[in-house]
């Protein structure tokens, strides 16, 4: 078992650093699934919530705690220091956790979605946009916008009405950074620069340092994910999550660009593996740890706390 105490971890690490270099954890995170989903969807069907009065939730989350006219924010940089989005972006966020303890003081709707330290040169990791690029961070590494694991706390905008019990009573496993995302396909102007979902190939964290529980809360036949050398157009239905390992490069695209329509998803970010006590303020190793995998762990009902359906899509 590993146990890693916030306060043993210096200023110049983030917690997933600290780990990687104290544990074993980098010889054990590339562990074989059994559930062989490769570059496909696993989707978990039969949860029991509200799903109308979730939708409610996360519209109001939107007009309550985001920036204006329905949006939420894009992101914070030096030069945007409020993550304020433009008339023509079409994919704003709001964070689902926050770090009481973040050395910016961000507030906390949108507390993960950047760092006003921020300049063009910077990116949140290497191979973001590209396979060879390579991160240029900050000296001060611990509870800054790049230390995943200390955004543990959850907003009021994931707190809001029915989301209360989704985002508190659906999973076993701690929160990490995630965020509630909302993509509005009005026309714009594409040639903005601004528009992710033009050409938004990304990839996201290392499974085992970042499962992200995809929920559709407002669904639109207009969008689909796509996964590199997958052909598959995914629409996510009202009612399952999915899950998928989003450290293969995806995206988001809306499939008629006048359509008059929008859609949000929370994505919940997960700690497979670590599980977080806020009195100690620690990290600690859980039964799975270099054992079994997520989606093995998902399909086996570890992950949720209700009786869930998976299969491979
Ligand atoms: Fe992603």
């Amino acid at each position: 078992m590993w146990k890693v105490y916030k306060s043993q971890i210096p200023e110049t690490q983030t917690v997933q650093q600290y780990i990687r270099e104290h544990t074993d954890f980098l010889q054990v995170r590339d562990i074989k699934p059994e559930l062989d989903v490769q570059n496909n969807m696993l989707e978990i069907s039969g949860l029991q919530f509200d799903w109308e009065a979730l939708g409610d939730s996360i519209e109001e989350s939107f007009w309550r705690y985001g920036s204006g006219n329905e949006k939420g924010y894009r992101f914070v940089s030096h030069d945007n220091p409020t993550g304020q989005p433009t008339k023509s972006t079409s994919y704003t966020c709001l964070s689902i956790v926050h770090n009481p303890n973040h050395i910016e003081n961000l507030p906390q709707n949108y507390s993960t979605l950047g760092t006003r330290m921020m300049k063009g040169d910077r990116y949140y990791r290497g191979g973001k946009r590209h396979e060879n690029d390579t991160a240029v961070m900050p000296e001060i590494l611990k509870d800054s916008y790049y230390d995943s694991w200390s955004f543990t706390e959850v907003t009021e905008a994931a707190n809001n009405g029915a989301l209360k019990d989704l985002s508190n009573e659906c999973l076993n496993r701690s929160l990490i950074r995630g965020r509630i995302g909302k993509i509005d396909s009005k026309p714009v102007d594409r040639n903005h620069g601004e528009c992710h979902i033009d050409d938004g190939w990304h990839k996201d964290e290392h499974l085992l340092e970042n499962t992200r529980i995809m929920i559709p809360l407002i669904t639109s036949n207009n969008f689909c994910l796509q996964i590199k050398d997958n052909p598959k157009d995914y629409k996510f239905q009202l009612g399952n999550a999915y899950v998928m390992d989003t450290h293969i490069p995806h995206r988001v695209i809306p499939l008629d660009k006048n359509a008059r329509e929008y859609r949000i998803h929370i994505i919940y970010g997960t700690n497979p593996w670590f599980d977080y006590n806020k009195e100690e303020d620690s990290w600690t190793s859980n039964e799975f740890y270099g054992k079994m995998h997520p989606f093995d762990m998902i399909a086996a009902g570890y992950y949720f706390k209700q009786p869930i359906n998976t299969r491979i899509i």
